[in-house]
């Protein structure tokens, strides 16, 4: 049977274990307790890129797919590649679309990919000037640390002054460390966001089904903004004709800018996209699945998932498989106090059983003498499916009911659409 490694620990990655288990032997480094169920953990050290490399060789791994993006970044699928493995997951020098967001707006600008105005600022003299020059234009800026800060290290402002303290905190005080000694100022756009997924081999892409995610804590977008409180697939709002505008103006044309610099890449391109006034603009390139997204999207897609991946990561062009009709809602559960501090090792109690049209995604989980604890903020993606977001939705959160931990919080809109 084909053998997958997966790397990572999080929600993503049970998800994407989760879809592959139906069609090969599923192992992942270091895994969490849900993957444990249905493939095998290896401990381990992500960041030990020779590790990682070690393990595949000797499970003869047929194909390495990689959850998070630090050790895309720090050159795992280049490592990987060296030594004749096939890796899904883009090389360093691609990475760089999500590790360094100076580089990615000077590749949108040159490749002519719709975004927000905005200017690459190595002092904080120069950024300075950004924000004010955004004042003049009657326009509210965003300060962006150009590098990789954890999901972290976007403010958007309100005003001037505003921006000028988020100047001072990201390059000055460097509260995102070395990741703000760049930052990107660019102007607030204001619209409905949703994320694109799509699989890249060179040139070529397809696209997997579109998606939303919440990122603020609290229900109604209110609160500090988290990695993902849940998500859904497809959007209702996000049309056929807007998803191919997307590929056309933004994925595509950034693909070819790549490769015009001689890179190739190979493996997932999420494009984070804002729609104002019908237009649709790149906030943010990531070089990985997203997550919560992935969650949702996997749940709805048919067989050849790992077909896929392999192909595209041997740099084949990628094969579309089929979507399943159904719509998905995933309602991540956090632990109390996330995303600021929040207790960890608590007891949890998960039905022996969940209910039909429904899976319950680890995410910060762990073992302790064989009892699961809470292990991370966010713990859980409770998945339903059904034939229409409402019913998905009201299956996600019958399912989210039936977990207990002390201090579990979700946000309660999930899917809730007013039109
Ligand atoms: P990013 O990491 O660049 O996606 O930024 C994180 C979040 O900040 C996005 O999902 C948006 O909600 C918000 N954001 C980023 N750029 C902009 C922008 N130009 N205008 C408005 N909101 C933005
Ligand atoms: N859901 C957003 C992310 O994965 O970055």
């Amino acid at each position: 049977m084909n053998k997958v490694l997966i790397i990572g620990s999080g929600g993503r990655e049970h998800a994407l274990a989760w879809k592959l288990a139906r069609e090969c032997e599923v192992h992942a480094l270091p895994g969490n307790p849900g993957i444990e169920e249905i493939g095998q953990c290896h401990p381990g050290d992500v960041a030990d890129l020779a590790e990682v490399a070690r393990l595949a060789r000797n499970i003869a791994a047929d194909l390495v797919l990689v959850g998070p993006e630090n050790p895309l970044l720090e050159g795992l699928a280049d490592v990987l590649r060296s030594e004749g493995l096939v890796c899904f997951g883009p090389g360093k020098r691609e990475a760089l679309l999500e590790g360094s967001k100076a580089f990615a707006k000077e590749l949108m600008v040159e490749a002519g990919v719709p975004t927000a105005w905005g200017r690459v600022c190595r002092s904080f003299s120069e950024g300075e000037e950004a924000v004010q020059t955004l004042h003049q234009m009657g326009k509210r800026p965003v300060v962006k640390a150009s590098g990789a800060a954890l999901g972290k290290g976007v403010t958007v402002c309100n005003d001037l002054r505003e921006a000028l303290l988020a100047l001072e905190r990201t390059m000055v005080e460097l509260e995102f460390g070395e990741a703000g000694r760049t930052v990107v100022v660019e102007e607030r756009l204001e619209g409905r966001e949703f994320s694109l997924l799509t699989v890249c081999s060179g040139e070529a892409y397809w696209s997997l089904p579109v998606a939303q995610d919440y990122k603020r804590a609290e229900d109604g977008d209110r609160g500090p903004n988290t990695g993902g409180m849940g998500s859904v697939s497809p959007t209702p709002w996000v049309t056929e004709d807007l998803v191919r505008e997307a590929e056309e103006k933004i994925v595509a044309p950034i693909l070819r800018a790549l490769s015009q610099r001689g890179l190739d890449y190979r493996g997932v391109l999420f494009s984070g996209l804002m729609v104002q006034d019908g237009e649709v603009f790149c906030l943010e390139y990531n070089v990985r699945f997203g997550d919560p997204e992935t969650q949702s999207v996997v749940a709805r897609l048919g067989d050849g998932f790992y077909e896929l991946l392999l192909e595209t990561g041997r740099g084949g062009r990628p094969q579309p498989i089929g979507e399943r009709p159904e719509a998905a809602v995933t309602v991540v559960l956090t632990s109390g106090g996330y995303p600021g501090a929040y207790a960890k090792g608590l007891p949890i109690v998960v039905p022996s059983e969940v209910p039909s049209d429904t899976i319950l995604f680890h995410a910060g989980t762990a073992r302790r003498d064989g009892d699961l604890v809470t292990a991370g903020g966010r713990v859980f993606g409770a998945t339903g499916l059904g034939p229409t977001v409402q019913e998905a939705r009201r299956r996600a959160y019958k399912l989210a009911d039936l977990v207990q931990f002390d201090g579990k919080r979700f946000r309660s809109d999930i899917g809730a659409y007013e039109d």
